[in-house]
C-alpha cells in the first residue's frame, strides 16, 4: 500500500520520478491527450481546514484522470463529532479507493494510513505540505531546467512549508537555507534530517545572509491556519522578514520568487515583489494540479 504522508518517506529518485510523470501529464492535458489512468476510482477529500488550491486541484485532477472526487467537509462528518480516526479509516476503506486529508496533526494522517486499507495523501498538516512542494519543485525545474546545485532560501516561519521545502529541496540535490526569527525555527526532527546534508543546509536569523546567491526565494504567511489568535504577536516577531526588493538585491540574478499562497501583501512579501514574479507564482499554483495528478496516479493506479 502506497501513501503520500510526508516527503521524508520518499527518496530523491522517487520524487524525481513523480515530477517526470507530472511533466508528462501536464503535456497530455495541454495537448488534449486523454489520460484516464484512474478510471472508475473514487477519492475522498477530507478537509478540516479551509482550502482553495488544494480542493480545486484535487477535484479537477481526479476528474481529468477519469475518477470521481468526493468532497467531505470534516464539519459535516462524524469525525468532526469525535468518531475515532481509526474507525473512519476502516469505514471509508470499504467505499472508496483513496483519501486526501487536510488537517492539523500529522499523527491523524499517519493513523488513517495505519488503520485503513487504501492510499492516504496528505493535503497539508501543521507538520508538512508535501503536495505543495511537489508543485514547487516542478515549477523550479520548468524555469531553471534542473534542481541539482540550485540554492533555495525560505524566508519566514519554520512551519509546514519550511519543513517540506527543506526535505524536498535537499533530497533532490538543492542547497536550502532558512531565515526565521529566533524561536520560530523548524522542528528538531527536520533539523536533524538536514544535518546529514552538511553545508548544503543553513539556518539563519538574518534574511540578508540567508538569501545571498539564492536562485529561489520562497515565503509563506507568518500565521498559518489555526494560528489566527497569535497573528499580532507573530507580526511583531517577523518584522524584518518581508521579501521586498531590497532583500531580493542580495540574491542571484534571475532569482525566482515562489509563494504557496494565499499571500499577505505587505507582510511576508511586498506587492511589488509578488507582481514582479507573478508568472512564476501562478505557474506554481497551476502546477498543483499536474503534480498532484502524478501523486494520485503513483499512489492509486493498480
Ligand atoms: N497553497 C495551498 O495549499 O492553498 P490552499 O490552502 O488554497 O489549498
Ligand atoms: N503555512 C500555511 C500554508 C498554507 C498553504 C498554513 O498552514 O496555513
Amino acid at each position: 500500500m502506497k501513501h503520500f504522508l510526508k516527503l521524508l518517506d520518499y527518496s530523491g529518485k522517487e520524487i524525481i520520478e513523480m515530477l517526470n510523470l507530472a511533466d508528462q501529464l501536464k503535456y497530455e492535458q495541454k495537448h488534449g491527450i486523454e489520460h484516464k489512468l484512474l478510471a472508475g476510482k473514487t477519492l475522498g477529500m477530507i478537509f478540516q481546514k479551509a482550502s482553495t488550491r488544494t480542493r480545486v486541484s484535487f477535484e479537477v485532477g481526479m476528474y481529468q484522470l477519469g475518477g470521481y472526487p468526493l468532497f467531505l467537509s470534516a464539519n459535516d462528518m462524524q469525525i468532526g463529532r469525535g468518531e475515532p480516526v481509526e474507525d473512519t479509516a476502516r469505514v471509508l476503506s470499504r467505499f472508496i479507493d483513496g483519501i486526501m486529508i487536510r488537517t492539523f496533526e500529522q499523527a491523524e494522517v499517519e493513523a488513517l494510513a495505519e488503520h485503513g486499507t487504501i492510499p492516504i495523501i496528505n493535503g497539508l498538516t501543521d507538520f508538512c505540505h508535501p503536495c505543495q512542494v511537489m508543485a514547487d519543485l516542478m515549477t523550479i525545474r520548468e524555469y531553471k531546467g534542473t534542481l541539482e546545485g540550485l540554492k533555495m532560501c525560505f524566508v519566514g516561519d519554520g512551519n509546514n512549508m519550511a519543513n517540506s521545502l527543506i526535505v524536498g529541496g535537499l533530497k533532490t540535490g538543492m542547497s536550502v537555507t532558512i531565515a526565521c526569527p529566533e524561536g520560530y525555527e523548524p522542528p528538531k526532527e527536520i533539523l536533524e534530517f538536514a544535518k546529514a546534508y552538511g553545508d548544503k543546509f543553513g539556518l539563519y536569523h538574518s534574511p540578508k545572509e540567508a538569501v545571498q546567491n539564492a536562485d529561489v526565494v520562497y515565503t509563506d504567511v507568518w500565521a498559518s491556519m489555526g494560528q489566527e489568535q497569535e497573528a499580532k504577536d507573530r507580526a511583531k516577531a517577523f518584522k524584518g522578514f518581508c521579501v521586498d526588493s531590497e532583500l531580493m538585491s542580495y540574491t542571484n540574478k534571475d532569482c525566482m520568487v515562489l509563494h504557496c499562497l494565499p499571500a499577505h501583501r505587505g507582510e511576508e512579501i511586498t506587492a511589488e515583489v509578488l507582481e514582479a514574479h507573478a508568472n512564476e507564482i501562478f505557474d506554481e499554483a497551476e502546477n498543483r494540479l499536474h503534480a498532484q495528478k502524478a501523486v494520485l496516479v503513483t499512489m492509486m493506479k493498480d
